[in-house]
């Protein structure tokens, strides 16, 4: 069993995105993405603790971001401060979007492999029956927020990883300097087949202080079939699996327009 310090959930996500992104050009390419959409108007509905909400926002388009933790929203308060931006942010569940908003979207952003832990993010367990059902709630609410054509963006772990013959992944991400501190970054992921489980451990060592700090999360393993056919179910008109984006060599995009 792995052990999880609840406290720096976020600071270990906001660091690991040093490590997975070149944010610029990511955002850059995310940017083009969205404006060849005709997308201006634009929901993240788990920001996070503000990648790429914020460098879209820098970009010029009009950012709304919701995430259920408040632990996350309280670093992306502290990250939009430092860059002086001003994005209105909301501490929602995916399933209360349709009742929340009553304005609609020309995109909903769901990045960072953030859907298999609808009911699990910073919990180490997962009621797999209840995150299936949440799962394909929380699609439908997305779906109903989008504009007629409107774009949902959504990403998941890749392919490589949804094969039986593997089911143990190890990333050694390296050491960087971040903010003066050396710090190094490692993942371990279990994925049981069987179960449709999943379970993300995440380590982050920082070098002067000599802490590790760790997250372990349990998930539902949300297999890309199973993803396809739920967006199918919910009547998206046109589904894009396997988009390709420029600066996203961690997940497997899947797009679908209402
Ligand atoms: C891996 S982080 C990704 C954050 C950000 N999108 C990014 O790419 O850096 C997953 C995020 O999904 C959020 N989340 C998980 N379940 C959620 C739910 N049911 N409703 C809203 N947000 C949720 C978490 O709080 C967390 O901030």
């Amino acid at each position: 069993m792995y052990m999880t310090n609840f406290d720096s959930t976020d600071f270990i996500w906001d660091t690991c995105i040093e490590f997975l992104y070149n944010k610029e050009l990511y955002a850059e390419s995310l940017s083009q993405l969205l404006k060849e959409h005709n997308a201006k108007k634009i929901l993240d509905c788990s920001c996070g603790t503000g990648f790429p909400a914020i460098q879209l926002k820098k970009k010029g388009f009009d950012l709304t971001c919701s995430d259920l933790s408040e632990r996350m929203l309280k670093r992306f308060k502290n990250n939009m401060q430092r860059e002086s931006l001003s994005i209105p942010f909301h501490k929602l569940s995916w399933t209360e979007l349709n009742s929340f908003f009553n304005t609609k979207f020309d995109a909903v952003l769901c990045r960072g492999c953030s859907l298999p832990y609808c009911v699990s993010w910073e919990k180490d367990s997962v009621d797999l029956d209840k995150a299936r059902k949440e799962i394909f709630a929380s699609l439908q609410n997305m779906h109903d927020i989008l504009e007629e054509n409107g774009l949902l963006y959504l990403d998941l772990s890749p392919r490589e990883s949804h094969s039986p013959l593997n089911t143990t992944f190890i990333h050694n991400f390296g050491s960087k300097k971040i903010d003066n501190q050396t710090v190094s970054v490692n993942w371990k992921i279990h994925h049981f087949l069987e179960e449709s489980k999943r379970i993300w451990n995440a380590n982050v060592l920082v070098k002067e202080s000599k802490k590790t700090f760790s997250m372990s999360f349990e998930a539902y393993y949300l297999r890309h079939s199973e993803l396809l056919s739920m967006l199918k179910k919910i009547g998206f008109k046109k589904i894009f699996p396997y988009f390709e984006v420029e600066g996203e060599n961690t997940y497997d995009v899947f797009l679908a327009v209402k």
